[in-house]
């Protein structure tokens, strides 16, 4: 962690009585930092904390919102759960694994974009679902879905797309999860947004870089 990162941990061990309660922001700190939870990092946790290595590692397998690998700079996670699979998830991973020219969890040739299958992303009212790094994308069928792609690989991330009108689940369940850890909004970088013209970075699901429109 940079000296920058550590302040922010001791400031979030602080909030807890006891080290160990801050485990799972710290693992969301380490993995913005590294793009993902790597041994080092997790000896360097477990030291912050006065845990052991294996505590700190049994509990970052866990969750599967940790990378225990390095990913490219826009990890796809594509929902496989019963309403995504429903309407047509499998069809899009098939593609996309096609497009890229790698397995499941695999990373294409230029290291732009890593693809997986996730469970349910709390989205299914918008089903099928998949995230880029921390935002949702929403009603994909599998030509969006590779619409979408072309333009990670030329690093360009377009704005999340939600189920529609009425849309009832928070825009990325990632956002959710940064905000329960008392992280406020993702990094901008993390999200693969852009800072704000004249200031901060955009937040919330609703936001986007400015190089285009909505996905079809
Ligand atoms: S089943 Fe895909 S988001 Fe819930």
């Amino acid at each position: 962690m940079t000296e920058e990162t550590l302040a922010r941990a001791e400031e979030l061990i602080a909030r807890y009585p006891l080290r160990r309660s801050a485990l799972l922001p710290l693992l969301f700190l380490l993995q913005a930092e590294d793009g993902y939870v790597s041994p080092a990092g997790i000896a360097q946790v477990a030291e912050l904390l006065g845990l052991t290595r294996a505590e700190v590692a049994g509990v970052a397998t866990f969750y599967t919102m940790f990378q225990r690998r390095p990913t490219g700079k826009y990890l796809v996670s594509v929902c496989r759960t019963l309403s995504c699979q429903l309407r047509g998830s499998d069809e899009i991973t098939g593609a996309l694994c096609e497009r890229l020219g790698v397995p499941l969890g695999g990373t294409d040739s230029s290291g732009m974009v890593t693809v997986e299958e996730v469970e349910c992303l709390a989205a299914c009212d918008g089903a099928p679902v998949l995230q880029v790094n921390t935002e949702n994308y929403e009603g994909l069928d599998t030509q969006a879905a590779l619409e979408l792609v072309e333009r990670l690989l030329r690093d360009e991330l377009p704005p999340p797309t939600l189920a529609g009108e009425g849309a009832v689940t928070e825009p990325s369940t990632a956002s959710l999860n940064w905000r329960l850890a008392g992280l406020g909004e993702p990094p901008a970088e993390l999200a693969g947004r852009r800072p704000a013209a004249g200031g901060g970075a955009s937040g919330g699901g609703a936001s986007g870089d400015g190089q285009g429109g909505e996905l079809p």
